[in-house]
């Protein structure tokens, strides 16, 4: 269902991150955790310049959508030069592509890159690290499908969530009112998660906490990030 992300049927959507899978076996990992309930496959881009890590390329996506042609990909492009590499990635079969915020220095360069995106039948995210202030995103926000709000410093999975996490989502929620998805990534637990979807997260990365796990634990984890479940939530205004 590549279209969860716009038009959800539930909500909050679950989309565990391949940078905690076994890079080996990604599709069997991805196939499991599709199986064992999960919405949407994050895929982390990292370049090793805009974070100090290199890992998938376009080559993975495309792979990874030749395989799983109903998936719903979640691109994050944790790189330096997304507007580059958009073309490739899109043509490889996103269904939705995150670019940072952080790397979009100019007036109307995040406008830019989210009109290429959506002009490509995608749907675009804006990401923003634990330490980039919420006002970095609002003004282009209306123009992006998602917003992508870092809980941890970019280019490793396991690490602790930044406390700040929660607010943060309270206070961008309140901004971007309830037709836009809102995702959390990095750092993201059983045991923090409720307190995310509360403040406001409708899209929940989890890599570690999942993929961490034996396969067979898959199902109940998922099921106890996703917490509460809002059927029915179609987005206004999308
Ligand atoms: C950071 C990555 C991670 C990953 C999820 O660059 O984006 O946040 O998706 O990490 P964990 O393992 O913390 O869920
Ligand atoms: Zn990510």
């Amino acid at each position: 269902m590549r279209t969860v992300l716009i038009d959800p049927p539930r909500l909050p959507l679950i989309a565990p991150s391949l940078l905690a899978a076994d890079s080996a076996n990604l599709e069997r990992d991805a196939r499991g955790l599709l199986d064992a309930g999960a919405d949407v496959l994050h895929i982390d881009v990292m370049d090793g310049h805009f974070v100090p890590n290199i890992n998938f390329g376009p080559a993975v996506v495309a792979a990874l959508r030749r395989a799983l042609p109903d998936a719903c990909l979640d691109v994050h492009l944790m790189i330096e030069e997304p507007g580059r590499y958009l073309d490739a990635f899109l043509e490889a079969g996103s269904d939705l592509v995150s670019v940072h915020v952080e790397v979009c220095e100019g007036e109307g360069v995040a406008r830019g890159l989210a009109r290429r995106i959506r002009d490509a039948g995608a749907a675009a995210g804006l990401a923003l690290n634990p330490g980039t202030p919420i006002e970095a995103i609002l003004p282009d926000a209306e123009v992006f499908d998602m917003i992508l709000l870092m809980g941890v410093q970019p280019g490793f999975g396991g690490q602790s969530i930044d406390p700040h996490t929660a607010s943060r989502a309270r206070t961008i929620r309140a901004a971007i009112g309830s037709g836009v998805r809102l995702e959390v990534d990095g750092g993201v637990t059983v045991q923090n998660a409720t307190a995310l979807t509360e403040a406001g997260i409708d899209v929940v990365v989890a890599g570690t906490a999942i993929l961490g796990r034996p396969e067979g634990e898959w199902p109940g984890l998922i099921e106890a990030i996703r917490g509460d479940v809002v059927e029915g939530q179609c987005p206004d205004g999308l």
